[in-house]
């Protein structure tokens, strides 16, 4: 493990939740590959054990989102490894709708997308602080940056969740806490193959294999960026956002009623 930048894979002890499918999956794979001891944690039980076997890893059916599944996930890592190194807070989901979306929907966004990491991050500073290190790799989005047409309870949550990530940072960067939040726009995983045909029609020409976006992540481990783009245009975008906010939403608003039509 090295001191200061950079995350060496070697050796390193892992979670990944949602680790059972996706871009948790690819990262999975691609720790594991590079020497990192993987705990992969799914509320899909099979699927979790499924990734574990095929790289040599612990599988952990938990809810990323309940206290006890956090509690017991990173006890259990502790107890078989000896610490966590690197918590990647990949598990989310995507509900569409916006006001109108059923309480229990907006609920569980809130509880999978945001408080998963809050719960995470209770239960990994106490010891993480005590040894100096320790890095949270969060799976945003660019929703998080921009916006989701279709999903207001995405959009809204993962904005929250990168303000968690970033809130982390500024807090603990200096006491060996080092924060990154992953944010790409499409990937090609079974939520965007369940996003509706709008949605899809604008992010499938520029969509990406969850293996890229897991490239991206190793790539980004090693000089400790915040921001972790698998989509680099997603940058030029943020920058318009904050340059000429109004601007950008009469340009979202656009393709808000192009989709319509797709509908
Ligand atoms: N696919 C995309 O286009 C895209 C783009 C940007 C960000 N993301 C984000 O990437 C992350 C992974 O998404 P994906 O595309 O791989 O989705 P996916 O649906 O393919 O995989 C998600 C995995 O998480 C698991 N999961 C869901 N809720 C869970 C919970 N409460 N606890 C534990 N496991 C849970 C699912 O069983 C599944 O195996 C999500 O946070 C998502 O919001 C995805």
């Amino acid at each position: 493990m090295t001191a200061d930048t950079g995350f060496d894979l070697q050796g390193a002890r892992v979670i990944v939740t949602g680790g059972g499918g996706g871009i948790g999956a690819a990262m999975a794979r691609r720790f594991a590959a590079a020497g990192a001891v993987v705990v992969v944690t799914d509320v899909d039980g099979a699927a979790a054990a499924e990734v574990a076997w095929q790289i040599g890893g612990l599988a952990i059916t938990a809810d990323a989102a309940s206290e006890a599944g956090v509690q017991r996930t990173i006890a259990a890592t502790i107890e078989e490894f000896g610490a966590v190194d690197l918590y990647c807070a990949n598990a989310g989901i995507a509900p569409e709708g916006g006001p109108e979306a059923a309480a229990a929907s907006w609920t569980r966004a809130w509880d999978v997308n945001v408080m998963a990491h809050v719960r995470a991050a209770e239960a990994l500073l106490p010891s993480w602080l005590e040894r100096g290190r320790g890095r949270f790799l969060t799976t945003a989005s660019a929703a998080g940056m921009l916006t989701m047409l279709g999903s207001a309870p995405y959009a809204v949550t993962k904005h929250g969740a990168l303000a968690f990530a970033e809130w982390l940072s500024i807090t603990y960067r200096h006491r060996g806490i080092t924060v990154q939040a992953l944010c790409p726009q499409g990937v090609r995983t079974s939520m965007l193959a369940e996003a509706g045909p709008g949605v899809r029609s604008l992010v499938e020409p520029t969509a990406i294999s969850p293996e890229e976006a897991a490239d991206v992540v190793v790539e980004a481990l090693a000089d400790d960026r915040f921001l972790v783009l698998p989509h680099p245009e997603i940058a030029d975008a943020y920058r318009a956002r904050a340059a000429d906010t109004g601007r950008w939403i009469a340009g979202m608003n656009a393709l808000q009623r192009k989709i319509e039509k797709k509908r």
